[in-house]
């Protein structure tokens, strides 16, 4: 063996550990979106008529979301959705000041986790829209919306992950990407896109009761959505998967697939911890001096039926502060899980 300076040795170390060794399936290799920039970066020129969809999801004062370019309920404009950051950044749009009431931000082994709520009837989806899932796959294969991209920098520089899903309504959005995966959790099934029809409570089990904090937490790694445990032989946990019922016709057959049961709750809500509170987030734009009016948020009485269910446990006070640990209780699954793993869906 020859020796090398500790100086280069240690460079040439760092250099690789930020871009290198990450699972099959995490890093994004196809191309970006025709209407993103090349690269993610800071400090771009406000443009609230921007049709870029490249998210970045860095931390809590540095994230973006997708709502529609104009107002639109989310199923008609699942793919043109642009991208709205807290921070002027990746051409996009900016969230204006105000919109957010309560952001929970999660770094996990596996993923990280944004979760918001407020008036998203300023990111132009209507009052009492019931929302939808976008995630890189969709009809067309590329994307909803098509060509959008997400980066985080969370595993120590920017990255383009291939997996992620942002379920959102007029007011609440839970999103999750994908940062990093193993034998037994891929980065496709730690973001599995198929189960659009369950809230996010279900998709990404974790403390809801955040309405009016802003904080960032470490946090444990979920179960996959819709696994739940069933053994452990040889020390190796056994899963059973839980399928969205979905009737469709193909060739003129009509087809169903998926579980007639559906879950009422994932089978364990992850804790969070080292929790720090900021007292919101802002860009301090004003954006009406600069001319620009946020959309009409025209509220209307009608009543939503709302997709996202709140998962029921959650009720204890949030002191949220500090460094207390949030252990939140087991939801125990009760309804039969038939074994319907590894159907696919065909939408
Ligand atoms: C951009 O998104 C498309 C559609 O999901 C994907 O195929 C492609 O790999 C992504 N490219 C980058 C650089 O993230
Ligand atoms: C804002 O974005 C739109 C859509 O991408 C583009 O057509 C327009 O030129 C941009 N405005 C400026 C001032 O760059
Ligand atoms: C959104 O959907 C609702 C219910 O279908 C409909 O009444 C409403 O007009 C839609 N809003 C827009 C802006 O398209
Ligand atoms: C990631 O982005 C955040 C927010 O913009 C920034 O403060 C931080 O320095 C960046 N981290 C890395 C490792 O680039
Ligand atoms: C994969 O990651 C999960 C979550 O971090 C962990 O529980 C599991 O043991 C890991 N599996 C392997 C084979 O390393
Ligand atoms: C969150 O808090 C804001 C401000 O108090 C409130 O207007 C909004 O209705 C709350 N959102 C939900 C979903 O409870």
């Amino acid at each position: 063996m020859r020796s090398f300076a500790p100086a280069a040795v240690l460079l040439v170390a760092s250099a690789r550990s930020a871009l290198a060794d990450f699972y099959p399936g995490v890093i994004a290799t196809g191309t970006m979106g025709i209407t993103n920039p090349p690269q993610p970066s800071l400090g771009t020129m406000i443009n609230q008529t921007s049709v870029a969809r490249l998210l970045s999801v860095n931390s809590i004062e540095d994230f973006c979301i997708f709502a529609p370019p104009y107002m639109a309920n989310i199923s008609d404009s699942e793919t043109f959705e642009v991208a709205w950051c807290t921070q002027p950044r990746n051409n996009a749009r900016v969230i204006p000041d105000g919109t957010l009431t309560g952001v929970s931000f999660l770094k996990t082994s596996a993923y990280v986790q944004v979760y918001g709520y407020g008036d998203f009837t300023k990111l132009n989806i209507p009052y009492g829209d019931e929302g939808g899932e976008l995630d890189p796959h969709g009809a067309y294969g590329s994307g909803n919306p098509i060509g959008g991209n997400v980066t985080s920098n969370i595993t120590g520089a920017d990255e383009n992950f291939a997996e992620w899903m942002l379920y959102i309504d007029y007011n609440q959005f839970c999103l999750r990407v994908c940062t990093s995966a193993n034998s037994t959790y891929s980065a496709a099934a730690m973001c599995w896109h198929e189960l659009d029809e369950m809230g996010c409570g279900f998709v990404m089990p974790g403390n809801y009761n955040y309405n009016g904090t802003f904080e960032t937490c470490d946090a444990d790694v979920a179960y996959p959505p819709g696994w739940y445990p069933t053994a452990t032989v040889d020390g190796t946990t056994l899963f059973s998967t839980f399928a969205q019922y979905y009737t469709g016709v193909a060739n003129g057959q009509s087809y169903t697939v998926g579980d007639t049961v559906t879950p009422t709750a994932a089978y364990f809500t992850p804790s969070s911890s080292n929790c720090a509170t900021t007292a919101t987030v802002s860009n301090g734009i004003a954006l009406a001096s600069l001319g620009i009016t946020s959309s009409a948020s025209g509220s209307t009485a009608s009543v939503p039926k709302l997709k996202f269910e709140h998962s029921s446990g959650g009720s204890s006070s949030n002191g949220a502060a500090g460094s207390a640990s949030q252990i939140y209780p087991v939801v125990t699954f009760i309804a039969l899980l038939s074994g319907f793993a590894g159907i696919a869906l065909f939408h």
